[in-house]
């Protein structure tokens, strides 16, 4: 067994997440998470929302409300969307908790020892209309790499760079608009990136398991030359700067951490806090002077978040000096886009975690997204692709098989496993191709390659339906009741062993599955296993309703006319 920590990039609490943010951190976490679960490991998958920065204050304004309160709100909006979800975090934590201000206080005072930070004053945007400095999100304007008009000061959408305020073309206030500003000399704690450059480079090359994007994305930032980064702001609410000794720092009064620097601290805070609420031992998966050497540490995120994990976090970790575990494998995902355009939280442009809980249970959307989430490019959400993936992949494969053969047990064989029979050569052949797909799937899900484990489960259901056609138990039936007993007591073994395919993927159907054959184990099938000698003769089985509905064309133009789709 071995201890897996999960991480999944922290959600911004700036309103509930759509399924872009969805498919491309926290919902791969998940399955990934469920998938080692399953095998029997130790997985401790860890999130929180990020409920600092500029993207925090500029929601809470335009709701209404002081930013405390705006984000315990949004807070419990988002952990509940996640729990619908079926998301299996095992703490759901707070950026703005106090683990993680102490931690985010502790790391800036042992950079600061270690050299690798200095307060300069520097030359910063400052709005007259709005009477304050404009950090990040606070400036718009063009970007100067790609001319993409509306980048934000703290990086691009458009084209992904990251920017400094100052570097904004026609840069207007995102409070005002107003386009009276100046420049203006502020002070700010500054991490000293460069001298770390030689140390993260030599981090990045000891890396073995990361995948190719995500290390493309690392060295690529690394080539351009890294920078010292502003790691403090004038802003109100986030961390607050202090002094060594935890008083007020002088000259720093009033002014708090980029949220950029906390966020990823967050990871370590938010399993303080679990263990803080269940009395684990947070440190023996961080520390590895206590422990945290055999843990195997996983993060998951969109593929805009690479630098700061592979760049910016390593340097607070790597600069402190103490043992702390550092990622061992990164999986990175692309966009999903809403038809040709983006998803967008500030637009409200796509679908949202709880309008989609509204339309379809969470399986389908979890099934569609992993299936063919935006794994190795930008892949764009349609409504026909997801009526597609539901209908034929869920219904028609899947939903049908487990209906068919559990409802012909309950008309035929009263509703119990029937004995008799041998299993031949076709449940033999029926039994090889079912040992390859699921060494396929194993490995796949090993490599977090979900669109191929996917598809891999997807065609050990094919075989089901295969096997079912072949053996066509009611056609048996009138002159054989042997040969359709061992037919039928196949397909009701296939539907226990489907159900534990499903598990990661489809947690809430594969419960329901698993309970029309009367099991209950959903545990990842093992290389050895006898898979089809488990739901024994005179076992009850009993079909649980409809598994999956599917998707009429009349609800498909109807989401597109509420949703806005290619138009
Ligand atoms: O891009 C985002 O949505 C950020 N809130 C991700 C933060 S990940 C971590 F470092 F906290
Ligand atoms: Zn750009």
């Amino acid at each position: 067994m071995a201890r897996i920590l999960v991480t999944s990039a922290l959600p911004y609490i700036n309103g509930i997440k759509h399924l872009g943010n969805l498919a491309g951190s926290m919902l791969p976490a998940d399955v990934w998470s469920r998938f080692k679960r399953a095998q029997g490991h130790d997985v401790l998958y860890i999130c929180a929302t990020d409920e600092h920065g500029t993207p925090a204050e500029l929601a809470a304004a335009a709701a209404g409300q002081d930013v405390r309160t705006y984000c315990d709100e949004q807070h419990e909006i988002q952990k509940r969307a996640g729990e619908a979800f079926g998301l299996s975090y095992d703490w759901f934590g707070r950026s703005s908790n106090e683990p993680n201000r102490r931690l985010t206080q502790h790391f800036a005072n042992v950079l600061e020892a270690n050299g690798f930070i200095e307060e300069r004053v520097d030359r910063m945007i400052y709005s007259v209309d709005d009477a304050r400095f404009l950090p990040d999100r606070y400036v718009e304007g063009t970007c100067p790499h790609c001319g993409h008009v509306g980048a934000r000061g703290d990086q691009c959408d458009n084209c992904g760079r990251l920017l400094d305020p100052t570097d904004l073309i026609e840069p207007y206030s995102a409070v005002s608009g107003s386009r009276n500003l100046e420049v203006r000399d502020t002070r700010h704690l500054y991490l000293l990136q460069t001298k770390l450059e030689g140390a993260i480079r030599d981090w990045i090359g000891s890396k073995s398991g990361w995948q190719t994007l995500a290390k493309s994305i690392a060295l690529k930032h690394l080539d351009e030359g890294l920078i010292d980064r502003g790691i403090t702001r004038d802003l109100k609410w986030g961390v607050p700067v202090v002094g060594a000794d935890g008083g007020p720092r002088p000259g720093m009064e009033g002014k708090v951490f980029y949220v950029w620097f906390d966020a990823p601290i967050e990871y370590v805070g938010a399993t303080e806090e679990w263990a803080d609420a269940t009395c684990g031992d947070w440190k023996s998966w961080w520390r590895l002077d206590e422990g945290a050497d055999d843990v195997r540490y996983v993060q998951f995120m969109g593929k805009d978040n690479v630098a700061f994990h592979t760049v910016s976090f390593p340097a607070t970790i790597l600069g402190s000096g103490e043992p702390w575990k550092t990622v061992d494998q990164l999986k990175a995902f692309n966009w999903l886009n809403w038809y040709g355009g983006k998803f967008s939280t500030s637009q409200k442009r796509g679908v949202f975690m709880d309008q989609a809980l509204e339309l379809l249970p969470a399986d389908y959307w979890r099934w569609h997204l992993t299936a063919y989430g935006p794994e190795h490019s930008d892949t764009a959400f349609t409504w026909e692709q997801f009526q597609g993936a539901v209908n034929k992949d869920l219904a028609d494969v899947l939903g049908n098989f487990v209906n068919r053969i559990v409802k012909f047990t309950e008309a035929k064989f009263d509703g119990v496993v029937p004995d008799g029979g041998e299993p031949g050569p076709v449940e033999a052949q029926l039994d090889a191709d079912l040992r390859a797909t699921i060494a396929e799937a194993t490995e796949q899900f090993e490599a977090m390659e979900f669109r191929k484990a996917a598809a891999a489960v997807r065609a050990a259901w094919v075989l089901g339906n295969e096997y079912l056609q072949v053996a066509a138990p009611w056609t048996a039936l009138k002159t054989d009741r042997d040969l359709a007993a061992v037919g039928v007591r196949t397909g009701l073994n296939l539907v226990a062993l489907f159900a534990r395919l499903a598990a990661p993927i489809l947690p809430f159907s594969a419960e329901k599955i698993a309970a029309s054959v009367g099991a209950t184990d959903l545990s990842w099938p093992a290389a050895d296993e006898a898979w089809l000698d488990a739901i024994p003769a005179g076992r009850s089985v009993a079909h649980q309703g409809v598994l999956f509905a599917k998707i009429e064309d009349a609800q498909v133009a109807a989401w597109a006319e509420r949703f806005g789709g290619a138009a």
